[in-house]
């Protein structure tokens, strides 16, 4: 079958089974033999050598400071816990015209203008909008300057006074740094509200901070005007210029007695009467950031400009090389504070911030015309930051488009992604050798096309990411995810896993800026004398954390202690665990862990992270009465997975509420719960004795999750408590 000349003359026709035969004539067995050795075995054999060295690497060190009890760790690379970006980046204001001053010829903030727009009917007779966007256009860090003092100057001009707030409740854009940053020339503090509060959430926002100027995009324009007649302190609202603004109608009228005025002319009016700056203090509060709770209206959190700045310093240390050479894709909301920490990161290494958003950051987004780029093809961003439900949704993209190609791509892709993942785990050579490149190379370069092919390193944060999501995009996108942990009030700042830790699950040691304490919850069962590893509620203490809530001492009282030395300690109601290198996992929170009749603790969120992984489940809470000795669980069931079941046994059903009605219906599901419980090894007391179906879907508009899809506790057992009840009886 085979012939000699099979190698030299081989053409597309005969390769395949008979090339790999011919090779093995021509080079013998003991040259595949070695060359084998050399590609495979030696790696692996180096790997072990090394691994041993790696896993010495100290992330963290134990320090003794603080106000309680507890065990202690900072950042093992410094002994003093660092505080400004460089000497006199004292305050928001001092870093950005610093930087500013540094990069002034360097491109700075980058949008894209929109060349068309069309509309699309869907088969249910939506219709949706969809976007050509051309490419961006960059203003530099020089003049990016100029326009924020322009706009503090026309502040000052609008008769704003200096010593109120103003609010920015608007969508990410280069202008809303702009106006940030404009503030603060003038020593104004910023009122920041996420966009997809509710409505209740903004009018308390607004009056509670007393704002008098708000600036905002035309869609929340629309919004702020439906309820004006709640908004007691406005004077002032400054609109970004769009297309929609321009052509005009929405936004020109005057409502009530609010002065309205256009971005633009703010800017102008500035840069015709220039007025002095009045420049902050760091203990002066640059923001006042409203979180979505997940009880209860929103609270204010009084950031200061030296937590921001000591943020930054810190972050700016674990991003390898950061500078002006890089790229940054900015897309989640500004006003939460990871973003605005990733941001003014960016500004502080003078690199390139592009606009994007998260309906237009891919070729094939929602709102992206077909066969126009999206955001991240156009920029080819170098950093981005991430939440995960964004990389889990990367992910079931990527898996999905493998899954329909199937075949012979398939198997080839699971071969490499298996490869990667056994030399990830393995060691830092594996991770980076010849083989990665070969890899790379067949399959993974398409995948990274996607975010635009540049990608080296992805800050994430706001939740906790699943190890097999961090895996996933560690490999396809063949860059180190920072994983971070953080809360408002901590100014996001508190731990971060550095660059070259390839574990999964944990958020690396504490940041540079601050120390992390874990103290004793005798209650709940964690204690820092717990074995192998401390355990115990994270405390953070240090530069990055905030000087409290607004308007709430009480509340201030309860989280936030003091020490000797006047550093700031935040209770954060998290609990965590210490790895032998110093590094931090999150486990558990101390909210939603309850103790049962017969002394047993409860960890509800543990159990329905077990118990989501059922098919039949879209959303469920566990709930558990203290003077019981079992839990129960409210279930939003899978639409199709369970009509599918209903159809295969021949049940009758006119809609989900019917089914969720429909006693056979809950046995099945509830017998599905059992083994899930049973498979991920809980005790019998973790698993619901009973279960309630319900059919209508848990929304952030519904007010019983929260934006981020985090469980109201509070509000769902208000909502079902008749519900509840009779599964206690
Ligand atoms: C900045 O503004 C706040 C609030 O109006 C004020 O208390 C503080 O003294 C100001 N700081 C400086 C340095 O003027």
């Amino acid at each position: 079958m085979v012939d000699s000349q099979g190698s030299t003359t081989n053409t597309m026709e005969n390769m395949g089974d008979s090339s790999s035969f011919s090779i093995l004539q021509d080079y013998g067995l003991y040259g595949i033999i070695a060359a084998v050795i050399v590609a495979i075995v030696i790696p692996i054999l180096l790997s072990t050598v090394l691994t041993g060295k790696r896993k010495l690497k100290q992330r963290g060190v134990p320090v003794q400071v603080g106000v309680e009890v507890g065990l202690a760790m900072r950042n093992a690379r410094s002994v003093k816990l660092v505080e400004v970006p460089w000497e006199g980046a004292t305050t928001m204001a001092s870093l950005f015209e610093q930087s500013c001053k540094r990069n002034s010829q360097e491109r700075f903030l980058g949008t894209r203008k929109v060349i068309g727009k069309d509309f699309v009917t869907a088969s249910d007779g939506r219709k949706f909008e969809k976007l050509h966007l051309g490419d961006y256009h960059w203003e530099t860090y020089g003049e990016a300057f100029n326009r924020a003092c322009n706009f503090a100057s026309g502040l000052v001009n609008l008769n704003h006074d200096v010593d109120t707030r103003v609010a920015i409740f608007s969508e990410t854009r280069a202008e809303w740094l702009i106006a940030f940053e404009g503030c603060f020339r003038q020593n104004i503090t910023v009122v920041t509200i996420y966009a997809a509060l509710g409505d209740d959430a903004l009018v308390h926002s607004l009056n509670e901070a007393q704002v008098p100027t708000v600036i905002c995009d035309s869609k929340q324009f629309k919004k702020l005007a439906a309820i004006s007649s709640s908004l007691k302190t406005i004077s002032n609202v400054i609109y970004f210029d769009d297309e929609d603004t321009s052509s005009g109608s929405d936004v020109a009228h005057d409502i009530g007695n609010w002065r309205i005025s256009s971005f633009s002319e703010v800017e102008k009016l500035g840069r015709n009467n220039p007025v002095l700056p009045r420049l902050p203090i760091k203990e002066d509060i640059a923001v006042i950031m409203y979180t979505s709770g997940s009880t209860g209206l929103p609270k204010g959190v009084m950031i200061t400009h030296g937590n921001i700045v000591a943020t930054v310093a810190a972050v700016m240390t674990v991003i390898p090389g950061i500078g002006s050479k890089d790229v940054y894709l900015a897309y989640l909301p500004l006003a939460h504070v990871l973003e605005l920490a990733a941001e003014t990161v960016m500004l502080t290494a003078g690199a390139a911030i592009g606009y994007g958003s998260a309906l237009t950051l891919t070729d094939t987004s929602n709102r992206i015309k077909k066969g126009t780029k999206g955001d991240a093809s156009m920029l080819k961003p170098t950093l981005m930051a991430a939440v995960p439900a964004i990389l889990d949704r990367v992910r079931d993209g990527v898996l999905k488009k493998v899954d329909e190609t199937g075949g012979f791509a398939k198997k080839l892709f699971n071969i490499a992604y298996n490869r990667r993942l056994v030399a990830i785990r393995g060691s830092w050579f594996g991770a980076w050798g010849l083989e990665k490149l070969l890899w790379d190379i067949i399959i993974f370069k398409k995948i990274r096309s996607v975010l635009g092919g540049e990608i080296r390193f992805m800050l994430c944060g706001g939740a906790p990411l699943s190890g097999d999501t961090q895996r996933f995009i560690n490999i396809c996108m063949g860059a180190p995810i920072g994983q971070g942990y953080g809360l408002t009030e901590t100014c996001a700042g508190a731990a971060f896993s550095e660059w070259d830790d390839t574990s999964v699950g944990r958020v690396g040691p504490p940041l540079p800026c601050c120390y992390i304490k874990l103290v004793s919850w005798e209650e709940g069962g964690y204690t820092i004398s717990d074995k192998p590893m401390a355990r115990g509620e994270v405390v953070v203490g240090g530069y990055s954390v905030t000087a409290g809530y607004l308007n709430s001492d009480s509340k201030t009282k309860e989280v936030y202690k003091v020490d000797e030395e006047g550093m700031r300690w935040f209770y954060t109601g998290d609990i965590g665990r210490f790895h032998p290198d110093g590094c931090l996992e999150i486990i558990d929170r101390k909210k939603d862990i309850v103790k049962l009749q017969h002394g047993e603790y409860i960890s509800l969120g543990k159990v329905e992270a077990a118990l989501a992984s059922n098919n039949y489940i879209d959303n469920i809470m566990v709930y558990a009465d203290p003077f019981h000795n079992f839990c129960v669980a409210l279930i939003v069931p899978s639409h199709q997975v369970l009509e599918g079941w209903a159809r295969e046994a021949g049940i009758k059903f006119k809609d989900l509420s019917e089914l969720c009605e429909n006693p056979e219906a809950t046995n099945e599901v509830q017998q599905s719960l059992s083994k899930t419980a049973k498979a991920a090894k809980l005790d019998k007391f973790e698993t619901p004795t009973k279960i309630k179906l319900l059919a209508e879907p848990w929304t952030p508009e519904s007010g019983l999750v929260t934006a981020a899809l985090k469980l109201k506790r509070e509000q769902l057992k208000t909502r079902f408590k008749d519900e509840l009840q009779k599964l206690y009886q």
